[in-house]
C-alpha cells in the first residue's frame, strides 16, 4: 500500500449509520493523488454517502476521513473551510441556487472563496460554462434549465473553483450518449492536465472503463472490491465480475 503522503483522500475504518440504518461497515479506501476512483455499486449501498464523508458534510460514527494529512471529519469552522476549498463537489442534483441565474451560481462561490478579480471571474466563468456547453445560457435561471443541463452546471461550478480534487456524483445520469462522453473528456482532461484526484459515482459503464484507473465497489455498506480493471474482472466475488462485465 502507498503511504499516507502519497494519498488524497484515505477513508479508514469508516462506518456510518442512521438510526438503526447501517450504511457503511467498517469502509477503508486509499485513493492516490492524481488518479480516478469509479465508486460503483447498486442504488442505496452507500455511494452518496460516501462522497458527503469526503467533504464532510457527513460525520462518520467510527474511523478517520484523511484528506491529505488532516481528518476532515474532525475539523471545525475556518479549518473545515480551508480544507474545503480544495475539494470541487457535483451532487447528484446538481444542486443550484434556485433565486441565481447561472452566471451568478457559478461567479458567487468564485467571490466568496478565492481572491480573483472581477475580470478574471468574469473570465473563468466564460471558460466553464463552455467547457460544459452552457456558454450561452448563463442568463437562464436553474428552473428552466433542463436535468441535464442542470447537472453540467452544477459541474461548471464544481471546475470553476479549480479543485485539486473532484468529487463527481453520477456526472452523467440524464445525459444523452454525447453529452455523457463529453462530460467524460472533460473529467480525464482535468486528471490529465490538472492531475485533479477524481471521485466519481457513476452507473455508466463506458464511462467509468473511460475514466477510472481503479474501481471500489461498494455492496451492502462494505467494501468489496477495490483494484484496477483487470483485477476486478478476476475477482473471486461474482457480484464484482458481473458489474464489470457490464462495463
Ligand atoms: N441523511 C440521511 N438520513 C437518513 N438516511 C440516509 C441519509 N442519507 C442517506 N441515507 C440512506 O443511506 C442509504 C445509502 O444512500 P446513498 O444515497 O449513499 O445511496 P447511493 O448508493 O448513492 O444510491 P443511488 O445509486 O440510488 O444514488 C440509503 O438507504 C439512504 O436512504
Ligand atoms: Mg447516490
Amino acid at each position: 500500500m502507498k503511504e499516507q503522503q502519497d494519498l488524497a483522500i484515505f477513508l479508514e475504518h469508516v462506518t456510518k449509520s442512521f438510526g438503526e440504518k447501517h450504511v457503511l461497515r467498517d469502509v477503508s479506501l486509499p485513493i492516490c493523488k492524481g488518479e480516478a476512483v469509479c465508486l460503483l455499486g447498486r442504488s442505496g449501498t452507500g455511494k452518496s454517502v460516501t462522497l458527503k464523508l469526503m467533504i464532510s458534510l457527513l460525520k462518520p460514527d467510527q474511523g478517520h476521513v484523511w484528506i491529505g494529512k488532516e481528518d476532515i471529519s474532525r475539523l471545525e469552522r475556518d479549518d473545515l473551510s480551508r480544507v474545503r476549498r480544495r475539494i470541487g463537489f457535483l451532487f447528484q442534483s446538481g444542486a443550484l441556487f434556485d433565486s441565481l441565474n447561472l452566471h451568478d451560481n457559478l461567479a458567487l462561490p468564485m467571490i466568496r472563496m478565492t481572491d480573483k478579480s472581477k475580470p478574471e471571474i468574469e473570465e473563468t466563468v466564460h471558460q466553464v460554462l463552455s467547457e460544459v456547453g452552457l456558454a450561452n445560457d448563463g442568463q437562464t435561471m436553474p428552473a428552466d434549465l433542463s436535468g441535464g443541463m442542470r447537472k453540467r452546471a452544477g459541474l461548471a461550478r464544481a471546475l470553476a473553483l479549480e479543485p485539486e480534487i473532484l468529487l463527481v456524483d453520477e456526472p452523467s445520469s440524464g445525459l444523452d450518449a454525447i453529452t455523457a462522453s463529453e462530460i467524460d473528456e472533460l473529467l480525464l482532461h482535468r486528471k490529465i492536465q490538472e492531475r485533479t484526484t477524481l471521485v466519481i459515482v457513476t452507473h455508466d459503464p463506458h464511462g467509468a472503463r473511460r475514466i477510472g484507473d481503479r474501481f471500489a465497489v461498494l455492496e451492502q455498506g462494505s467494501l468489496i472490491a477495490f483494484g484496477t480493471a483487470q483485477e476486478l474482472e478476476e475477482h473471486r466475488n461474482q457480484v464484482v465480475r458481473n458489474l464489470m462485465a457490464e462495463c
